[in-house]
């Protein structure tokens, strides 16, 4: 596949104004979030879960793409539609998570590296015949007492790398995803120089691995204080530290950044994205990629009338895509 027909891709997935819908869940994630809200986790149900999200009427004017786990792109809508093909024909780019997940680290207590590796090939294979043009790996850093190691944050660029050359081999556009968690007690220092230190080492290992970054994503997450550090920050705080960061380490050359929300409020998450692109202009298009921010009020309502409250949910759903499409540009308006 040519590196011009990957390109084109990533660029359609940052065009002005749009972002992505992560609606990736494994089926573990996906239980706890239905948990939460007292759905049964069936296939079915997650079947019709993503078929109303991904029906959303007009989500194209604001959503360029969506990404599925593996058991979603082998579904179909109701009427008997494959999801890939109905969001192919609908202006809506189809793309899927390939890693694993994580397991810990021999060696290194309380630190994760992803899985996913073996067979990777011809996974990805199956995925471009199933219509995907694009692909996710999370990595997940933890912040604590000693940690994160080097070693830890090697060992999971060495893992994207490998898999976002193998995309490209492939056809499909690796979106590289090191989330660094929003859990524990640091401040927003250390959330800076934990980024930047695996920004760095992800951006060397892409480069070691002759990965081309003109048809590479970031799916990066915010320079924020830890949930349980009892700081906070403003808005323009966690924008501007965020940008910094991503100045220091990533190529300029990058088509794009998307964010993934990570447990931060619906409301944070657009106005922080809102925030850095009203500070710009900056060297990449900055857009979402946002799982709980794009869903969690429609999981809400659907879960209160899952066969009535469709056409409500959905209305949600076009709301949080407006909001952060205009967050895209830097021009929301709170309450807007
Ligand atoms: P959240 O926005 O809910 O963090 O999910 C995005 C995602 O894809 C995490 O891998």
């Amino acid at each position: 596949m040519s590196i011009e027909h990957l390109a084109e891709t990533a660029l359609a997935m940052v065009a002005a104004g749009k972002g992505i819908i992560a609606i990736d869940e494994s089926n573990a994630t996906i239980a706890k979030r239905f948990d939460g809200v007292g759905i049964p986790n069936t296939e079915e149900n997650r079947r019709a879960y993503r078929e109303l999200l991904l029906t959303t009427p007009k989500l194209n004017e604001y959503v360029s793409g969506a990404i599925l786990f593996d058991e979603t792109i082998r579904q179909s809508t109701k009427a008997g539609v494959p999801f890939a093909k109905y969001m192919a024909d609908n202006g809506i780019i189809p793309g899927i998570k390939v890693d694993k997940g994580t397991v810990p680290l021999a060696g290194f207590p309380g630190e994760l590296v992803t899985e996913g590796l073996d067979g990777l090939r011809a996974r990805l294979e199956e995925y471009y015949t199933l219509g995907a043009r694009f692909a996710k790996w999370r990595a997940v850093i933890n912040i604590g007492e000693d940690i994160p190691s080097g070693s830890c944050i090697e060992a999971n660029s060495h893992a994207l790398a490998r898999y976002a050359a193998l995309c490209q081999e492939a056809g499909l556009v690796p979106m590289v995803e090191p989330e660094v968690l929003i859990d524990g007690r640091h401040d927003i220092e250390t959330c800076y120089e934990v980024t930047e230190v695996t920004l760095r080492s992800l951006f060397d290992a892409l480069y070691q691995q002759n990965v081309a970054l003109e048809g590479t994503i970031l799916k990066a997450s915010m320079v924020l204080p830890g949930k349980d550090s009892g700081e906070g920050a403003s808005v323009d705080e966690v924008a501007e530290s965020t940008l910094m960061c991503l100045k220091s380490a990533v190529p300029a050359i990058l088509p794009g950044i998307v964010f993934l929300s990570g447990g931060q409020s619906d409301e944070d998450a657009t106005a922080h994205l809102d925030a850095m692109n009203r500070m710009g202009p900056n060297p990449w298009p900055l857009t979402f990629s946002y799982g709980r921010a794009m869903q969690s009020a429609a999981l809400k309502l659907w879960s209160q009338d899952l066969a009535g409250n469709v056409a409500k949910a959905q209305d949600t759903v076009y709301a949080r895509a407006r909001d952060n499409g205009m967050a895209a540009q830097g021009q929301w308006t709170r309450g807007g």
